[in-house]
């Protein structure tokens, strides 16, 4: 099966992960009509953007239906945990338009840690060692506690808008969060706790497609979390990102493949789990050796802004891959190039910021940069900020240092009151 060779394109979701996304897509010959819902300013240059949230699948398949959309593509997390892929599956109406994203059961892989934890254990990933808690077994939480070593590391199950991880020092201190997790800190989200070991290391993201039994590994790229420059402040959405990352060399990403992707492939088709999507794999390389963090089942933002950047083949092959069961046949090329994206913030973000300052010198910028936009809107010709988020400043080079320095003259011609961003992306790795 393959997609039209003419075809009509839905993309969901409203962050720079989609920019990039709409970027990418529009770049193909096979597209005619490209809407992405709700999107932001910079998506709207890119294609049509759609007033619909992703969440109402009711009114997505409506749309859907009446504009001839032969592909959708998901680009957060929610929907997908929501069950949006089965919930094309199972109507006759749209189940012959495929969604690029995994089944419900797939979902789980981020939904539930610990679902996940559970998962690499069956299938022997490795992983940090943990024990799993409700209010009913508070005491048993304790006990683990007080045998593990500082720091202690404390997650809630569900999805808890990426709050929901809590590193702490004291062994007290740990005690009094796990009982304010159980009793519902983060709501449902925390009514099962997972308590596992700390990992000492340097994390990396790494990227796979997969359509369920054959997969690609993408390229591999590292965030910058934190807001404050040298890894201090409070953690955000992403303030950074560079890939390829050195220390994932070739021998580090075969053992990334071999103890990891493969197995985590192999244990979904053997658990009879659909998965038509990204996969993305939060790794610790510990003394060399990498570790799962985490698993997500979308793309991770801002490392998508640097990892499509550097694919060089056709986005809509790739997607008909993962939709078909064909990627095994994709000829997957990447630049070898280093891209690095440096993400303008609003002042006080991840705590209270403004919204709807106007940003100017969007359309006189003359440097060598892909502006992708997070958090904008467009009203009478004008740009205006509508996040934290506001802004991804991506650019290629020879190497890290000459990416950056096209990022950073970017930025330097982009205005906007209390405009905040870090100086320091990259260097760590240098
Ligand atoms: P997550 O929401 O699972 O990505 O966790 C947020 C962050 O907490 C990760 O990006 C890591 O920096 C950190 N973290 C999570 N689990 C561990 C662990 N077992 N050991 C050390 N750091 C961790
Ligand atoms: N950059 C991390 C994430 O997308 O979750």
């Amino acid at each position: 099966m393959r997609l039209p060779d003419s075809l009509n394109v839905l993309l969901l979701g409203a962050g720079g992960r989609e920019h990039a996304f709409a970027w990418k897509i529009a770049q193909s010959p096979r597209v005619a009509k490209l809407y992405i819902a709700p999107g932001n300013a910079g998506t709207a240059r890119e294609g049509m953007n759609v007033d619909l949230q992703p969440n109402n699948f009711g009114s997505v398949k409506q749309f859907v239906l009446s504009n001839n959309i032969n592909l959708v593509v998901v680009g957060p997390e929610e929907p997908l945990v929501k069950g949006i892929y089965d919930f094309f599956h199972e109507d006759s109406d749209i189940h012959h338009v495929p969604v690029i994203g995994p089944s419900t059961a797939g979902a789980r892989l981020e939904g539930s840690k610990d679902f996940a934890k559970a998962f690499m254990m069956r299938h022997g990933i490795p992983t940090a060692a943990y024990k799993s808690f409700s209010k009913e077994t508070l005491e048993d939480g304790y006990r683990f506690l007080e045998e593990l070593k500082a720091p202690y590391v404390l997650k809630a199950n569900g999805l808890a808008a990426g709050k929901g991880v809590v590193i702490l020092e004291d062994l007290d201190a740990a005690k009094k969060e796990l009982s304010e997790m159980l009793n519902g800190k983060f709501g449902n989200a925390s009514s099962t706790v997972v308590i596992e070991e700390y990992l000492q290391g340097i994390e990396c993201s790494v990227f796979v497609a997969t359509d369920g039994k054959d997969y690609k590994i993408l390229p591999v790229a590292k965030d910058y979390k934190r807001i404050g420059e040298g890894d201090t402040g409070l953690n955000t959405g992403g303030m950074g990102a560079v890939s390829p990352v050195p220390f994932a060399d070739e021998r580090f990403m075969e053992e990334v493949r071999r103890s990891i992707v493969e197995p985590t492939i192999q244990g979904l088709a053997a658990e009879k789990i659909v998965y038509n999507g990204f996969l993305f794999i939060g790794l610790m390389n510990v003394g060399g050796k990498p570790y799962v963090i985490e698993y997500n089942v979308r793309m991770g933002d801002p490392e998508t802004e640097v990892v499509l950047p550097r694919i060089e083949s056709d986005i809509i092959g790739l997607f008909e891959g993962i939709a078909f069961g064909s990627l095994a046949s994709y000829n997957l090329k990447i630049s070898s190039q280093t891209a690095t994206t440096v993400v303008c913030v609003s002042g006080g973000y991840p705590g209270e910021y403004r919204k709807g300052l106007e940003i100017k010198g969007l359309d006189t910028l003359t440097g060598d940069s892909i502006v992708f936009h997070a958090g904008t809107t467009a009203k009478a010709g004008k740009t205006y900020t509508s996040g934290g988020r506001v802004l991804a400043v991506t650019s290629l080079g020879d190497g890290i240092q000459e990416a950056l320095n096209k990022s950073y003259a970017t930025i330097a011609g982009i205005e906007y009151e209390d405009k905040y961003f870090r100086h320091d992306i990259g260097q760590d790795l240098l």
